[in-house]
C-alpha cells in the first residue's frame, strides 16, 4: 500500500466581468439592496454573458498552471464538479482537456451539486494516493445565471458564475495535504431543492419551458436550517475526531451560499470571524466554485500558508454534504 498523501499544490480562480448588482436586480424583480445584503450578505455576482462553463473552466485552470509551473500535457486526470456542463454529453471534462491541451488526461464530471467540489476532491485524492496518478486537476464551476429565474426574487438574487481549479499531487509527508474526510447524502432534501426539467424524466417540450421546469427551484427556508446543521456537524465531526478545536483550525473555508448560515456554522464551532474565508459579498452563490474560489484567492493573496489547518464545508442539494481536513502545502506565491 502506499503511503502517498494527495496535496494541493496549486490553484487558479475566473470569474467574468460582467456584474450583477443588487442596484441591478432591484430594477429586475421587487427587492432591494438592503434586503438583499442583510438576508444573503451578496452584494454582487459576476455574469457570464456568452460560452459555457468551459470557457469559465479553462482560464481558471490556466492560471493554477502558471502558478504551479506544469504544463498542460503533464496532467493525468480532470475532475469537473458542475450542475451547469456546456451540454450533457461529451463532458465539460472532455471540452476542456482539448481546449486547454492536456493530451494524455482522462476525465470525467460529477455531480453533487454545492458539495460537487468537496466530493471531487476526495475522489481525485484517492487516485493519487493510491499511486495511480500524480497530477490531478479538480475543477469546480458553475454557471447559475443560465438556470436562475429572473423573475423569482427568492432566487435569483443568491446566484453567480464563476469557475476554480486546484492541482492535487503526491507527497510523501502524511502530516501534509488531504488529511481527512466525511462526506454525506440525504436523497430526501430531493423535494426542497432541484431543477426538475431537461433530464429523462422531464426532457424537454414546450411544457417544462413554459411551466419553467428548467429553472433551479429552492425552498429557502427549509434548506437554511439543515444547511447550518450539516456544515456544522460535519465540520464539527472531523474536527473532534482528529483531536481539533477551534484554536487549532486557521481557516474554516465555507460553501458560499448565505452569509447567515456560514456566521451560524463558525458559531456553532467556536471560530472567530477572522478565521473564516468570506467572498459571497463580491460572488454571490457559485455553486461548484465557491470552495475553490476561497482557496484561490486566499493563497494567491498571501493570506492562506503553507502549514495552516483549514476546514472545508459544503452543503448542497441532493442533500449532499460534507467536510474536508486540510493541511496546506502549497508554496507562497504572494509577493507581499
Ligand atoms: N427581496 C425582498 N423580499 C424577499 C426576497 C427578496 N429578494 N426574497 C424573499 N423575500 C420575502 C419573502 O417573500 C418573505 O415575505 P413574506 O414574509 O411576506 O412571505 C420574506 O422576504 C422572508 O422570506 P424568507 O424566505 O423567510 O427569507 P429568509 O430570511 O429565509 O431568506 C433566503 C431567504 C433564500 C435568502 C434564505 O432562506 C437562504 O439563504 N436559504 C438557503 C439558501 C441555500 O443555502 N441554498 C443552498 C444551495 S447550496
Amino acid at each position: 500500500m502506499s503511503k502517498m498523501h494527495a496535496t494541493i499544490t496549486a490553484a487558479g480562480h475566473y470569474a467574468p466581468e460582467k456584474l450583477l448588482t443588487n442596484a441591478d436586480l432591484e430594477k429586475m424583480v421587487d427587492t432591494t439592496d438592503e434586503w438583499i445584503r442583510t438576508r444573503t450578505g451578496i452584494v454582487e455576482r459576476h455574469i457570464l454573458e456568452g460560452g459555457a462553463l468551459s470557457d469559465m473552466a479553462v482560464p481558471a485552470i490556466t492560471r493554477m498552471l502558471k502558478n504551479s509551473g506544469i504544463g498542460p500535457e503533464e496532467i493525468d486526470l480532470i475532475i469537473v464538479a458542475t450542475i451547469s456542463p456546456d451540454m450533457f454529453f461529451p463532458s465539460t471534462a472532455c471540452i476542456i482537456q482539448e481546449k486547454i491541451g492536456a493530451k494524455k488526461a482522462w476525465g470525467f464530471d460529477l455531480s453533487a451539486a454545492c458539495s460537487g467540489f468537496l466530493y471531487a476532491l476526495v475522489v481525485g485524492a484517492q487516485f493519487v494516493e493510491n499511486g495511480s496518478y500524480r497530477k490531478v486537476v479538480v475543477v469546480g464551476g458553475d454557471v447559475m445565471s443560465r438556470i436562475a429565474d429572473y423573475t423569482d426574487r427568492n432566487n435569483c438574487i443568491l446566484f453567480g458564475d464563476a469557475a476554480a481549479a486546484v492541482l492535487l499531487e503526491p507527497t510523501e509527508d502524511t502530516s501534509l495535504g488531504i488529511l481527512d474526510h466525511v462526506l454525506y447524502a440525504d436523497g430526501s432534501g430531493g423535494k426542497v431543492l432541484y431543477m426538475k426539467g431537461g433530464g429523462s424524466l422531464n426532457p424537454p417540450t414546450h411544457e417544462t419551458v413554459d411551466k419553467g421546469m428548467h429553472y433551479l427551484y429552492q425552498d429557502g427556508k427549509a434548506v437554511f436550517k439543515v444547511a447550518v446543521i450539516g456544515m456544522a456537524e460535519a465540520s464539527a465531526e472531523i474536527m473532534k475526531r482528529n483531536g481539533l478545536t477551534g484554536k487549532d483550525v486557521d481557516w474554516l473555508v465555507p460553501h458560499q451560499a448565505n452569509l447567515r448560515i456560514i456566521d451560524a456554522c463558525a458559531e456553532r464551532m467556536e471560530l472567530e470571524k477572522s478565521k473564516v474565508m468570506v467572498n459571497i459579498d463580491r460572488y454571490g452563490n457559485t455553486t461548484n466554485a465557491t470552495i475553490p474560489m476561497c482557496l484561490s484567492e486566499w493563497w494567491q493573496a498571501g493570506k492562506l500558508r503553507k502549514g495552516q489547518t483549514i476546514v472545508l464545508a459544503s452543503f448542497g442539494a441532493g442533500f449532499t454534504w460534507g467536510a474536508v481536513l486540510v493541511k496546506w502545502n502549497a508554496e507562497n506565491v504572494a509577493q507581499n
